[in-house]
């Protein structure tokens, strides 16, 4: 398959094709008809090149690839683009989905678009609150459950199976479709020139298994000739995937999931064994980081002027650590996928800008400061914003620092 039918295409600036996901609709959903499509031009996301950046992860060439950007905030509407045209292709009457908020967000939108009814499951404590404003916002009936990620979906899984919803989870096939476009969007912003790497924050596998399968895929049909390795990121205290990889994959072992990054915080992943697959298969590597670690990542990635979510930060923080390791090489090409906006968990960034989160992380740190409403008071601020420039970024970075 030669890549300029896909290059073609990025000239368009209206109609469906000019979709990110959709713009490779030969490799996502060939069969599908134009009129069931639903889409708000979801991808063709910017792939950021930052020196500060690289510098702190300790290689040169290091890139972006902002996911946070898609229309609903995060790369789920990749994914939910694919999935709500199908269920709406096959008459489902009630859509719905357990989500720590993004896919609640960007079901939630879809469905808006479509003009059909949703339900979404958060879990009550600790659903970020851009997020839940989002689903809200865009009409979903949202139900916080009393209990975690896992329980919510498991919840959710039972009453499909009873056929009471069309679960729009990425345990729906037509959700890792779309996702595949995330890979084939970065592969196409780069020439069709294959990185070394590709890193990405790591909870329900969703993103995992899409990889691995747009990899395979792009392989068979010739739009690359070699594959990247795949670098799973999860934070240290979500980690069954990477104490599986440590064990040689034997089998997963559930964890009581607790992190700060909310959307990673996933004890009981359900796509495992596709993303073991996407893992072996590429040579990969899973990780686990510290909280503090992806905070200060997140500090770096903000101060760069690009921000992010959390979650998206980890795959910073585990490219640094396999670098520090020696596992990923200075001289290599790493892609981060940065999966949410900076803007989804607001109350996440607050905390940590006021010194209020534990573990306390190090990393470029601004205030908020209180001044009175004086000009004088603002003068005396001024002049301590213009003595004080941009602090180094944590601790010590790696080579080029
Ligand atoms: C911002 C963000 N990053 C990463 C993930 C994890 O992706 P996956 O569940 O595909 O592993 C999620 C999932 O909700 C997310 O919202």
């Amino acid at each position: 398959m030669a890549p300029r039918l896909f290059d073609q295409r990025l000239a368009l600036r209206r109609g469906w094709l000019s979709s990110g996901v959709w713009r490779f609709r030969e490799l996502v959903d060939p069969e599908l008809d134009e009129a069931a499509i639903v889409t708000l031009r979801e991808g063709s996301t910017p792939l950021y090149d930052s020196s500060a950046v690289a510098r702190w992860a300790g290689i040169e060439g290091l890139l972006l690839k902002h996911e946070g950007l898609n229309p609903t905030g995060s790369f789920k509407d990749r994914g939910m683009t694919v999935a709500v045209s199908r269920a709406r292709r096959s008459g489902a009457q009630l859509l719905a989905c357990a989500s720590t908020g993004n896919t609640a967000a960007s079901l939630a939108a879809y469905c808006a678009a479509a003009r059909l009814a949703c339900v979404v499951l958060a879990p009550l404590d600790g659903t970020a609150v851009g997020k839940l404003s989002q689903a809200l916002a865009y009409g979903a009936r949202t139900l916080l459950v009393r209990g975690d990620f896992d329980a919510a979906l498991r919840l959710v899984r039972a009453e499909a199976a009873r056929g009471g919803l069309a679960l729009l989870n990425s345990v729906n096939p037509f959700r890792i479709e779309g996702q595949k476009a995330i890979v084939f969007e970065l592969l196409q912003d780069l020439g069709w020139q294959p990185p070394d790497w590709i890193a990405f924050p790591a909870g329900n596998l969703g993103n995992c298994a899409a990889f691995g399968k747009a990899l395979r895929e792009a392989l068979q049909v010739g739009l690359i000739e070699r594959a990247p390795r795949l670098l799973a990121v999860q934070a240290a205290g979500a980690a069954p995937f990477a104490a599986a990889f440590e064990r040689g994959f034997d089998a997963l072992e559930p964890v009581a999931p607790s992190t700060v990054a909310s959307a990673i915080r996933i004890g009981d992943p359900a796509s495992y064994p596709r993303a073991v697959r996407a893992i072996r298969s590429t040579g990969g590597c899973v990780v686990a980081v510290e909280d503090a670690h992806l905070l200060e990542a997140k500090a770096v990635i903000d101060r760069a002027g690009i921000g992010c979510e959390p979650a998206s930060a980890a795959a910073l923080a585990g490219v640094r650590a396999l670098v520090e390791r020696g596992a990923v090489l200075r001289g290599e090409r790493v892609v981060c996928v940065l999966t949410g906006h900076v803007l989804k968990d607001p109350d996440t960034t607050l905390a940590w800008q006021r010194g209020e989160l534990e573990p306390q992380a190090c990393g470029p740190r601004s205030g908020p400061e209180q001044i009175d409403a004086t000009e004088d008071a603002l003068r005396r601020a001024l002049a301590a914003a213009r003595a004080r420039p941009d602090p180094p970024s944590g601790r010590s970075a790696g080579s080029g620092a």
